[in-house]
């Protein structure tokens, strides 16, 4: 096994000036394939209420599912970092619950928590985490959870001003003790100019090349999830075609007769099978 990814890691490849890769994922043998790709975190992202859940929006996932899908993951990752997003308002009502709630996710089996924003609470928070031992990636840029305070997916940063306000909140959250920054939607050369102020890696999601790791949601990526698809997520595969096909032919020979076929059934030796027949025909 290749050694373990951890908060070092990765600001070790931000100092040589490589680039890693991040994938979300939700299940067990999800997680391992991903894990045995060579991806280096693996995110446990709250999008699992669109994706894997079928809401609409990802305010629907609570602490309770997070760790379920927490600890599914974490037995599929040997090698990657497994970070849990941590859902709305899991970490809004006070540092007590915040701290309750994060604790959650690492006892299931992550190595870090995932929390958005940068305002004065958030701060305390992420500084309360790091001092209790629990590493944190922020969230800056488009915010998923403030989605009906924004008032729609709507890119952020495109202006000189938001771009240097993105900066001050990335700033406070790296002094706060992030060891990382996720940036949701923000044009690719106002990121560049952000990720080129921080010391901390900046993740992007759809916030161009320029920053140190790039994450997607692995259902993007697989062409699984068909509802909505971001221009920035680039799909590698068509696993929904690749379900829909394989599902249709096991329907297809469940009512033909063709499933199961004599090598997938059990069957009983000679001798038993002799004892069933004359056993009917006492019957
Ligand atoms: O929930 C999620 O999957 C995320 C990533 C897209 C960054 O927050």
């Amino acid at each position: 096994m290749n050694k373990k990814v951890t908060v070092k890691t990765i600001q070790k490849i931000k100092e040589s000036g490589e680039k890693f890769s991040v994938l979300t994922a939700y299940d067990y043998s999800t997680a391992k394939y991903i894990d045995q790709a060579g991806v280096d975190i693996i995110l446990i992202g709250d999008s699992l209420a669109m994706v894997a859940l079928g809401y609409d929006t990802t305010h629907h996932v609570g602490v309770d599912e997070m760790e379920i899908f927490t600890r599914a993951v974490a037995r599929g990752a040997e090698r990657a970092m497994v970070v849990t997003d941590m859902p709305f308002m899991s970490y809004n009502v006070s540092i007590e619950d915040a701290l309750k709630n994060t604790g959650r996710m690492i006892r299931a089996g992550a190595s870090a928590v995932k929390i958005e924003g940068a305002n004065e609470h958030i701060l305390q928070v992420v500084k309360r985490c790091v001092q209790s031992g629990i590493p944190v990636m922020g969230h800056l840029g488009f915010t998923p959870q403030l989605l009906n305070t924004i008032g729609g997916y709507k890119i952020q940063g495109k202006s000189l001003d938001t771009t240097l306000e993105i900066l001050e909140y990335a700033k406070k959250l790296e002094k706060a003790g992030v060891f990382s920054i996720v940036l949701e939607m923000v044009p690719e050369e106002s990121a560049k100019f952000i990720a080129e102020n921080l010391h901390v890696p900046v993740i992007s999601c759809g916030a161009g090349k320029y920053c140190c790791g790039q994450v997607l949601v692995s259902d993007d990526v697989f062409g699984k999830y068909a509802e909505f698809k971001p221009k920035f997520a680039r799909q590698y595969g068509d696993m929904k075609s690749l379900i829909f096909d394989c599902a249709k032919q096991f329907n297809d020979d469940v009512k033909s007769g063709k499933f199961p076929a004599e090598e997938e059934a059990f069957h009983l030796c000679e001798e038993e099978l002799e004892q069933i027949k004359l056993y009917k025909k006492e019957v």
